[in-house]
């Protein structure tokens, strides 16, 4: 078979690494890749956003499968053009896709499908907003309704930073568009969790569980990042609570979308947060998780690939996925200054040996090669450092291990992954 991988972070080289290992495979390619993907697909220099060229060159090749990583292409309507030009895309159509690019949409969905997440309400006035925040009281949360770079949730621990959260949005307008409608919703306590669902449009099986870590500092402290580390299977995300989350949140969304003529196919991404009262859904993303995705595939046993087909072509009904009986963790080492303004450019060298520790596997998600074919940053998150062994405190080890002998003076990186399920580090 003839694939195409979309994208060029962590996530993709590790849908690529896994795709690369199947029988199935004759040929690879990831557009636009990075030089870790090119060990294992041949990059092409397309964007991941250039719609019509990414479907021009997957009908050339006569790609079996389009397999798309980031959400952007989803939103602008890659899978519809491949629909169209009669490609096989695993993801979702924009019409779907919406899930994930607006609050609103996620909840009246959630609402509709019966499934359990936070009470809100949607506002399109400030000052019906405020009225709001003062009859619910603090802590609360405070969403832009559109994409907003990740930036666009505010909890807010009293009413100060609550209305100040809302005239920033509405009123200063700092996220545009994306902040004209808000999403006020209750504040969650419990453990975070990121569940993963393949679906094909009517069936969903799980794919699996991590924790994120999205404070960039140790305890999780400092601002927000799309993720410094994740691992899987997280112990608080026991078989019943899966089963809980596919009856209650899963399946029922799925037939929801299904009903309005706009049906998932590909993976669903719910984050969840483990409340006293049960599983609750924050939202829904319509991809995978990075660097949740490369944890992941580190302990799929099963060939991805067939997964993948069952998914576009709508035959999941009775598909089984098995896992590694491992831990997997995955540690983010970013750039300087990231999550603001990460320094380019810096050399990165040691990963040869690094590799060589064992159970240890590296993916490439900000890197680029310089003129003289030295290895750089390139991007905010730049590497994933990832280790399976037979218990999580061995596949941290090893992943801290690797760490070790990255020589990059400039990349930094968290040294708690997994610090929630191992608060002691060795143990
Ligand atoms: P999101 O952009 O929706 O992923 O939200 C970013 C982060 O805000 C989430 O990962 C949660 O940690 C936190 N968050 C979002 N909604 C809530 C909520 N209702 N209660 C508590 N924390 C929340
Ligand atoms: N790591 C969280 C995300 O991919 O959205």
């Amino acid at each position: 078979m003839k694939i195409l991988v979309v994208g060029g972070g962590g996530r993709e080289h590790a849908l690529c690494w896994a795709i690369a290992a199947s029988p199935l495979l004759t040929r690879l390619w990831c557009a636009p890749g990075n030089p870790g993907i090119a060990e294992v697909a041949e990059c092409v220099a397309i964007g991941a956003e250039d719609i019509p060229a990414l479907v021009a060159f997957a009908k050339a090749e006569a790609m079996d499968l389009v397999v798309v990583g980031p959400e952007a292409p989803l939103t602008l309507g890659l899978a519809d053009a491949c629909a169209e030009a009669g490609l096989l895309c695993f993801g979702p159509r924009a019409a779907a896709a919406r899930l994930e690019g607006s609050k609103s949409f996620f909840k009246d969905i959630a609402n509709a499908a019966g499934a359990p997440t936070a009470a809100h309400g949607r506002f399109t006035d400030p000052d019906a907003a405020r009225a709001y925040l003062r009859e619910q009281g603090a802590p609360i949360v405070v969403k832009a309704d559109g994409l907003a770079a990740g930036k666009g949730v505010v909890v807010a621990f009293n009413l100060a930073e609550a209305e100040e959260a809302v005239a920033e949005m509405m009123e200063a307008g700092i996220h545009g568009e994306a902040g004209r409608i808000l999403v006020i919703e209750e504040c969650l306590i419990g453990e975070e969790i990121s569940f993963f669902a393949l679906c094909d449009g009517t069936h969903a099986i799980p794919l699996g569980a991590a924790q994120d870590h999205k404070r960039v500092g140790d305890g999780d402290t400092g601002p927000n990042t799309g993720g410094m580390g994740a691992y899987s299977p997280p112990p608080a995300f026991t078989p019943a609570l899966q089963a809980q989350v596919m009856a209650e949140c899963i399946n029922p969304v799925l037939a929801e979308l299904a009903r309005r003529g706009t049906p998932f196919q590909g993976v669903l991404f719910a984050g969840l947060m483990l409340t006293a009262e049960g599983p609750k859904l924050l939202e829904f993303n319509v991809r995978f998780g990075d660097p949740e995705c490369q944890a992941l595939m580190l302990r799929l046993r099963s060939d991805l690939l067939p997964a993948l087909l069952a998914a576009a072509q709508g035959g999941l009904r009775d598909f089984e996925l098995r896992w590694e009986k491992l831990a997997s963790l995955l540690v983010v080492m970013a750039a300087r200054g990231y999550p603001g303004t990460p320094l380019r450019g810096t050399e990165i060298r040691g990963l040869e040996a690094a590799a060589q520790v064992p159970g240890v596997q590296i993916f490439h998600a900000g890197t680029a090669q310089d003129e003289a074919g030295r290895l750089v940053a390139h991007g905010g998150r730049v590497l994933g450092i990832g280790a399976t062994g037979a218990t999580l405190a061995e596949a941290r080890a090893a992943a801290y291990a690797a760490v070790a002998l990255v020589d990059w003076p400039e990349g930094f990186c968290r040294s708690d992954i997994a610090w929630r399920a191992l608060p002691t580090p060795g143990e």
